[in-house]
């Protein structure tokens, strides 16, 4: 019988972000019950609010390991999981002679240290079939100057990925690595988002950039389907090759 999401119990962690706000959108039609978590619980509730009055929010920190034991108590407690997903992020970007430790260890504990303890702490409450889905990203694969800590968080999470898939079998773990999506945040890192991603969409493949409903659907392609784990599905409109 062909795997489905109605009724998957999926925890979002990092939904504050566009693209979680667009996965948990998708998955609600699916017919999941979906939990956000975040390090704020006022704007997580927000952001949950914003999806849907049934989607239910829970406080988690990345960089803090308690919370994350607490937060896997809570989900215990409720009857555990299907899906684990993790689209948190922190940039630290800037040219290495700039770096700071902590905003390095920031970005490390969202995408990497974070990530391995929520699979220590939420593996045992996956459920058969279950996965853990991890977000990396094209500055992985396509390295520029001053994206250096991105370029070792994302390309890390791919990794992790592979190694957990094969330490927690048959529970499946695999990643996703988005290009250049069309959310809110990139008003913070560019001086005009719009000339910034008419630039990317002409030198890519897929002549245009990504919107967050194609990280959705690759996402839920890499939860529903119980043959793939250890993978990283790129979906960045064919960035990597131009
Ligand atoms: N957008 C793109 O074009 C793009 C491109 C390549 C890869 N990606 C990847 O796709 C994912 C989603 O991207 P996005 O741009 O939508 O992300 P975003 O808007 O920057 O959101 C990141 C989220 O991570 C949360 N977060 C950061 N540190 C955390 C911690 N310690 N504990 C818990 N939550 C934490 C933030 O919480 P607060 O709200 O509390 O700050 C925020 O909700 C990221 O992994 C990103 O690297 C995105």
């Amino acid at each position: 019988m062909p795997y489905s999401l109605k009724d998957k119990r999926v925890l979002i962690v990092g939904g504050g972000s566009d693209i979680a706000a667009a996965l948990a959108t998708d998955l609600l039609e699916d017919g999941a019950r979906v939990t956000i978590a975040g390090r704020n619980i006022e704007r997580t509730a927000a952001a949950a609010k914003a999806v849907g009055d049934t989607v239910r929010h829970i406080a988690l920190d990345l960089s803090d390991e308690e919370s994350i034991r607490a937060a896997a108590d809570q989900v215990r407690v409720a009857g555990g999981l299907d899906h684990l997903v993790s689209v948190a992020t922190e940039r630290g970007n800037g040219p290495v002679a700039s770096l700071e430790r902590r905003a390095l260890l920031a970005a490390f504990d969202a995408k990497v240290v974070g990530p391995i303890l929520l699979a220590k702490h939420f593996a045992s409450l996956i459920a058969e079939e279950g996965s853990l889905l991890f977000f990396s990203g094209l500055a992985a694969w396509r390295p520029k100057p001053g994206h250096v800590a991105m370029a070792a968080t994302n390309g890390s999470v791919s990794t992790l990925a592979s190694a957990l898939a094969v330490e927690l079998a048959p529970t499946r773990v695999n990643a996703v690595s988005p290009g250049v999506i069309d959310t809110s945040n990139w008003d913070t890192v560019v001086p005009d988002r719009q000339e910034f991603f008419r630039h990317v969409a002409a030198s890519a493949p897929a002549r245009r950039v990504g919107d967050p409903s194609d990280v959705s659907a690759a996402a839920r392609a890499l939860l529903i389907n119980p043959y793939i784990t250890g993978e990283t599905l790129h979906v960045d409109g064919g960035a990597r090759w131009s």
